[in-house]
């Protein structure tokens, strides 16, 4: 028995090494041949000037025109990003204790986001002092579906079950606040996206979860449902900390890798370079 367990153990450790090598591999040659950074400006971005008065609508209407190719797709951002709509994401966790009347985990599998590309970009503020962007969004409609996977206690039940989801959100507004840092590389000017901090705020929610109690009571699963589509409000409430965070990351992840392959420059013509950012920065708090 003990011999057994040992070559279980052995195999599997030869296994997960087998794995990192094939891992390890695909990485080198991914890396080979993906695209760096745009050594000259691509077409899709329009270029405004800090020194420039109206530097907010310069930068709105350069952040839009950024982010319609996008969300078309840029070719060179395929490996980079994949497609943004749909976005496809896996295993993400929905975390809510803590609060008297909910107690719930709510694992996503997978989670398709549909109609992102609606987005409209409202504002574009550059902060001069630091270079943080203070961006809102706005979006029409949005689509989440996704496998989900529910353990918990809502008021005296107890819910352990997993099926399909839907919902379905309208005059969805995001202010994402971005705070940056700047790095040089090959004599140009890079953002470093440090922090990305972003307030959700919604119209309307509708929710859809199938075999809320693993099928074997219809009523109840019904009226659950009107009971967090009526009070959606404070349903969304109740989500809000780890709804807030698992967003901060997505948008976190994808500005971050967006802005290392592309120059500030093509953005801002007469940004710093990192050198006299960072001296202005320790002067300015000084
Ligand atoms: C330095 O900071 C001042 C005041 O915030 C600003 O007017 C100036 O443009 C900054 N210069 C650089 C190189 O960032
Ligand atoms: C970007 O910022 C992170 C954390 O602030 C830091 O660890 C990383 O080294 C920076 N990257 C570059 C290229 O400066
Ligand atoms: C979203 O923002 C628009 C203005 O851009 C505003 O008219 C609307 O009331 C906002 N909706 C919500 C839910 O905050
Ligand atoms: C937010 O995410 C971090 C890191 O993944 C985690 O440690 C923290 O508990 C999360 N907070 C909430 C409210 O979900």
């Amino acid at each position: 028995m003990q011999q057994q367990t040992n070559n279980l153990v052995s195999s599997n450790a030869l296994y997960s090494k087998i794995i990192l090598l094939v891992f390890v591999l695909m990485c080198a040659v991914k890396r080979s041949n993906s695209f760096d950074y745009f050594k000259e400006k691509p077409s899709f971005m329009k270029s405004c000037k800090l020194s420039q008065p109206d530097l907010t609508k310069c930068s709105t209407e350069a952040i839009q025109k950024i982010v319609k190719e996008i969300m078309k797709g840029v070719p060179e951002f395929r490996d980079v990003i994949g497609s943004l709509d749909p976005l496809v994401l896996n295993d993400i966790a929905f975390k809510q204790d803590g609060a008297e009347a909910v107690n719930i985990l709510i694992g996503l599998s997978t989670l398709i986001i549909k109609d992102m590309s609606r987005v409209q970009v409202v504002e574009s503020r550059v902060h001069r002092n630091d270079l943080s962007f203070l961006l809102k969004l706005h979006m029409p409609e949005l689509r989440l579906t996704g496998h989900y996977k529910l353990d918990g206690r809502i008021l005296l039940l107890s819910l352990k079950t997993e099926g399909e989801m839907a919902i379905d959100l309208e005059d969805v507004n995001i202010t994402t606040l971005i705070k940056t840092d700047l790095f040089g590389r090959d004599g140009y000017t890079f953002y470093n996206v440090t922090k990305v901090q972003n307030d959700i705020n919604i119209g309307k929610l509708k929710a859809k979860f199938d075999n809320l109690f693993g099928g074997r009571n219809k009523d109840l699963e019904r009226s659950i449902l009107t009971s967090i589509n009526e009070n959606w409000r404070e349903f969304f409430e109740v989500l809000r900390p780890s709804t807030t965070n698992v967003t901060n990351q997505i948008t976190f992840d994808l500005l971050h890798k967006i802005c290392l392959r592309i120059p500030a420059k093509y953005f801002l013509e007469d940004i710093p370079t990192p050198k006299q950012f960072h001296e202005n920065i320790s002067s300015n708090t000084l």
